[in-house]
């Protein structure tokens, strides 16, 4: 079941599993000598999952490295893993009987998930409404088969064999199954963590955070390999050196393009106020999505972050004018933060917040990717963004594309790269005068020699991401 959710980045129907707690009585060892004596086991091809979990239990739980051997058909031996039927038929023939989910349970004190509803992610996103009714269905089917189970003819064994499974999928359930995936990789039967999506929306991400896919871009509003808060930590925070900006200065001021769901915010006023309780924290964030603060409310909030979420949640809204245009915005403004969230579209806000000369010492750079974004990553709109930054000023985006690169530096900026995470390319980083990494040498051939490496452009600030593709990729056929 992990291995589907690693491979098949599959979403999950949410709420509903098979699992138990407990004893799950139909995923057993039998064995003629006590468990931690065995030394050849011989396994059911018939879950792949339960194989796993004996695994664990042998080689996490005791420590131990038996045999294994998988067996086609059943006869009795000194040590086997049966499941389902042959678990309940054939348990009789064996001295000891230990049931895996109770081992588990024993060990960790959480249920164990023997399977989960998944869907293919292709098919589900062009069958959304397919999809969603079949989850429907399958929860009222199972609450119609247990308000009448009693009157089902079934053996009482079957019947309470069914009633003491779970089928729900909560907290508890998430929890159990990171930590399975997290034995399954220190065992090297998985290579590396799962995120755990789901149907509607929410990804939990490989740190534990939780974050969304947003249907309209096809996107994840944050790399689920490298968790929501790592990757505001490791790839704006401290790209951007909020940590030391607010050791030397009494106010700093950020530019967050890109609200979304307030992490990069959150952790930015965390590591801020870590550095310096005192310091000033000037923050404007800018957000085209009017119900932004709905999807935050809706969302797990990570404990370390609580403090930071008290205040977004606490956003008041209002208004504000800037170069003659009015906007909707969000506002926080107490003690030593000022953070206003500007509702509205992003090359516009930006074009308006430089005419009246506002200057930024950080800039997170952090709408959805250019393929899906294009708009807010052209040539132009740096331009802009440069005349809103101080000499000093780091601009941090996780974005690793040539023709974003390539913009950044046609718009006067020198760039450096940052330490992946979560992933294999580095993140980059922009200045106009400030502290960052040289760009190594095979980055700067790759930019002055790869086709790609064509800025995309959008002089009037006001084209569709589809015409500004289709003139990139005009331009780069000619080469
Ligand atoms: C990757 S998410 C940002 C995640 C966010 N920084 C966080 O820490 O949670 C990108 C965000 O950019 C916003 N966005 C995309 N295009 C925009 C535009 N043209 N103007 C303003 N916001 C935009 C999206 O609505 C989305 O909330």
């Amino acid at each position: 079941m992990v291995l589907q959710l690693v491979r098949l980045r599959a979403p999950l129907y949410p709420d509903l599993s098979i699992s138990s707690y407990q004893e799950v009585g139909s995923v057993i060892i039998g064995c003629d000598t006590p468990i931690e004596d065995v030394q050849t086991i011989y396994l059911t091809k018939e879950s792949k999952t339960s194989v796993y979990l004996t695994r664990v239990i042998f080689e996490i739980f005791f420590k131990k490295n038996p045999e294994y051997r998988f067996f086609e058909n059943y006869k009795k031996r000194q040590t086997v893993l049966l499941i389902g039927d042959k678990a309940l038929e054939y348990k009789k023939d064996y001295k000891y009987v230990y049931d895996l989910s109770k081992i588990w349970f024993d060990k960790t004190g959480l249920p164990f998930t023997f399977a989960l509803w998944c869907v293919n992610k292709d098919f589900f996103l062009n069958n959304k409404e397919k999809v969603n009714s079949f989850e429907y269905q399958l929860k009222k089917n199972v609450k119609e088969f247990f308000d009448n189970i009693e009157n089902f003819e079934l053996e009482k064994s079957r019947k309470d064999y069914l009633k003491n499974l779970d089928y729900g999928f909560d907290k508890k359930n998430i929890e159990a199954v990171k930590l399975f995936a997290k034995y399954l990789l220190e065992i090297n039967l998985i290579k590396t963590l799962p995120d755990i999506r789901f149907t509607d929306g929410r990804v939990i991400t490989v740190d534990g955070t939780q974050t969304f896919f947003n249907f309209e871009y096809n996107e994840a509003y944050h790399s689920t390999k490298a968790g929501a808060y790592t990757e505001s930590l490791y790839k704006f925070t401290l790209p951007c050196k909020v940590d030391k900006l607010s050791k030397e200065k009494d106010e700093i001021n950020i530019l967050d393009v890109g609200f979304g769901l307030g992490y990069n915010v959150a952790v930015a006023i965390k590591v801020a106020r870590e550095n310096n309780p005192d310091v000033k924290i000037n923050i404007i964030s800018i957000e085209k999505d009017p119900f932004f603060i709905d999807r935050i409310k809706s969302m797990e909030i990570p404990e370390i972050l609580t403090d930071e979420y008290n205040i977004i949640k606490n956003l008041q809204p209002s208004k504000i004018k800037i170069n003659e245009r009015y906007y909707n915005t969000y506002t926080y403004l107490e003690g030593n933060l000022n953070l206003l969230v500007i509702v509205g579209e992003g090359r516009e806000i930006i074009y308006n917040l430089s005419k009246e000369n506002y200057k930024f010492d950080a800039v997170f750079y952090d709408p959805f990717s250019p393929k899906v974004n294009t708009e807010m990553w052209t040539l132009d709109l740096f331009k802009v963004v440069k005349n809103l930054m101080t000499e000093k000023a780091i601009l941090a985006t996780y974005s690793a594309s040539l023709p974003v690169r390539k913009g950044l530096i046609e718009a006067g900026f020198k760039i450096g790269l940052v330490e992946p995470v979560g992933r294999k390319s580095h993140s980059t980083v922009a200045t106009i005068n400030g502290e960052i990494p040289d760009l190594p040498e095979k980055e700067k051939k790759r930019l002055s020699t790869s086709p790609l490496a064509e800025p995309y452009r959008d002089e009037c600030l006001c084209e569709t991401k589809d015409k500004i593709l289709e003139k990139y990729y005009q331009r780069i056929n000619k080469y």
